[in-house]
């Protein structure tokens, strides 16, 4: 079966979909995306995505690139041509097609692309069981990470040298010694008193979907919460560690630079907020 992508008004098969070479987001990475995931059909917190979507285009300057019921529809439409259910649904607007010039073109139109996929279910059940790695290194990206921007190229770094150091996972320190996130993740981890720490939003860290609904869950469980920012030597000593995205939602960390968390196996905090996550997603 072949995959379909949306481009621009048309359905299209994936492996001949492409946009134009003066597309502003392929020179400029002037544009931001989403990532939805989908479980049995639905996508996952939807609404929240979407505001995310509207919230990083207003900082870059742009419009939504059609309004939100008919982009709700191309979600939907995606999923549903490519048989996925289990899954994600992958967005992306940039500012169109204008001949190369650094300042905004006068009258380009977005450029909206759609895929979806599905979702490596016995890759991810082999993390989720038995934890992965993760390695630090310096977060080398811009100062509005808040802001889900195309421009990827330190966090593609990044991970690429986690694989390459044997990890899953790369945690980026700011120049203060603070993690900030993972390189498409965000970072968590479980004190010696069982509270459940995080970094606080801000323009340090891309405000995960994730993680706001996590800290609704961990709320309602009970699990005290404080959002600070802390450090590797803090997350090595710390009784449990993980990382939340909308692909994934929870994957126990069990390796810090090679140092073991706790016993070195998924914590029963990590676990238990993964299982909260099923009744505080909102599906649709
Ligand atoms: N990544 N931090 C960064 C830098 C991310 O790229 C992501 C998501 C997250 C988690 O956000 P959310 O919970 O909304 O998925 C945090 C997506 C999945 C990606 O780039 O593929």
């Amino acid at each position: 079966m072949s995959r379909i992508a949306y481009v621009n008004g048309h359905y299209v098969r994936h492996a001949e979909a492409g946009v134009h070479i003066e597309d502003r987001g392929y020179q400029f990475a002037d544009g931001v995306y989403e990532v939805c995931g989908v479980r049995g059909g639905k996508l996952m917190d939807e609404t929240l995505h979407l505001e995310r979507l509207q919230r990083s285009l207003h900082e870059l300057r742009m419009e939504m690139p059609m309004p939100l019921p008919a982009l709700k529809h191309i979600l939907r439409e995606t999923l549903r041509r490519n048989h996925v259910l289990n899954g994600m649904v992958y967005c992306q607007v940039t500012r169109g097609v204008a001949p190369r010039d650094h300042p905004f073109p006068e009258n380009a139109r977005p450029s909206l692309v759609v895929t979806a996929k599905r979702l490596n279910e016995t890759r991810i059940a082999v993390a989720v069981t038995h934890g992965v790695e993760v390695v630090t290194m310096p977060d080398q990206r811009w100062a509005r990470r808040d802001i889900k921007s195309i421009a990827l190229l330190p966090n593609i770094l990044a991970k690429q040298s986690a694989r390459e150091a044997g990890a899953y996972e790369a945690w980026l320190v700011d120049e203060e010694g603070f993690v900030t996130e993972g390189s498409s993740t965000n970072a968590w981890i479980v004190d010696g008193e069982g509270r459940l720490v995080t970094r606080p939003e801000g323009p340090g860290i891309l405000s995960g979907i994730t993680r706001r609904v996590l800290l609704q869950a961990a709320r309602s469980e009970g699990i005290e919460v404080v959002e600070r920012p802390f450090t590797p030597q803090e997350a090595k000593s710390a009784r449990e560690a993980f990382i939340s995205a909308s692909s994934a939602i929870i994957i126990p960390v069990i390796r810090i630079d090679g140092q073991a968390v706790g016993n070195a196996s998924p914590g029963s905090v990590t676990l238990r907020l993964r299982e909260a996550y099923g009744r505080f997603g909102e599906l649709s």
